[in-house]
């Protein structure tokens, strides 16, 4: 198993301004976070999308603090490494300042997060201002903002009309200013992305189906992996079909015990003769 060095504020600018994409991948438990640590992912998500991948609700309104914290314990001790970023849920950060610091404060102090991340713009740049002056790193997420579903539309680009893309340019100013490590853009058009980039002095950018030009490139985990059944977002590049590798696993195994193939010799344990001779006798 390879040892790496903890990923931290000063590894992710430098590789931003060496030019070097940084990688970015959803995680929502132990065994996932293990291999994405071996693979060397820069930064990881414990994103509130954990509702809909791994608790089946169809969005992720119904996430709460707890179920965060629960997630994110379990990423953190697979991956001791990543720069480990908690995603703030729905009307934890939203009804006021103070909320939005206190519950940032519950993922560094009870789950091991480097930063915490939340969603919208102008109208969020106060709770982002209260939370980096608390110490606390924070990223802040403009385009498609699946807590804001229902306002936005459904699951759709944004930014497409010059007006609509000018607020999400606005947004992105107010968030670097109110102190924003960085900013994920979600859906929005590659060119966009590149306008809101280059205009980034001290906060990076990360794309989701925002294009090449980002300083860092998000996917969900379930996405690239075909391990979501609901849909398959045209803006994920499946890497492997681990889903199909499972469905055929799971079928195999149905098939086997029905068949009595399994188990075999080698999947069970023995019991010594007299050891098995006096239980018997005991029983009589
Ligand atoms: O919850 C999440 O995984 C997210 C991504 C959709 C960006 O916020």
């Amino acid at each position: 198993m390879t040892e790496r060095k903890k990923v931290t504020l000063r590894t992710l600018f430098k590789k931003v301004a060496e030019n070097e994409p940084v990688t970015f991948l959803t995680c929502y438990d132990y065994p996932t976070a293990h291999f994405q640590e071996q693979a060397g992912v820069d930064m990881i998500l414990v994103g509130d999308s954990l509702g809909m991948t791994m608790l089946g609700f169809d969005s992720t309104l119904p996430v709460t603090m707890d179920d965060m914290i629960r997630h994110s314990q379990a990423v953190r001790r697979g991956s001791p490494n990543a720069w480990l970023i908690g995603d703030m849920p729905y009307m934890s950060y939203q009804p006021s300042v103070e909320s939005a610091i206190r519950n940032a404060g519950r993922f560094m102090a009870e789950a091991g997060c480097d930063a915490i991340k939340l969603e919208g713009g102008t109208e969020m740049a106060s709770r982002m201002a209260g939370i980096t002056a608390a110490g606390i790193p924070a990223m802040g997420h403009l385009g498609l903002t699946p807590q804001s579903v229902s306002a936005l539309g459904g699951f759709r680009l944004q930014g497409k009309g010059a007006h609509q893309a000018k607020k999400i340019i606005d947004d992105a100013k107010a968030l670097e200013q109110a102190g924003a490590f960085a900013i994920l853009l979600e859906l929005v058009p590659d060119r966009l992305c590149q306008l809101i980039t280059e205009r980034a002095e001290d906060c990076f950018i990360i794309g989701l189906g925002a294009g090449p030009h980002a300083h860092g490139q998000l996917l969900i985990y379930h996405d690239m992996f075909g391990l979501y059944p609901k849909f398959k977002p045209r803006m994920a590049k499946v890497f492997a079909e681990a889903g199909e590798i499972i469905l055929n696993g799971l079928k195999q195994y149905v098939q086997e015990v029905t068949d009595h193939q399994f188990p075999q010799p080698e999947n069970w344990f023995g019991m010594p003769d007299e050891e098995y001779d006096e239980l018997i006798t005991m029983l009589e």
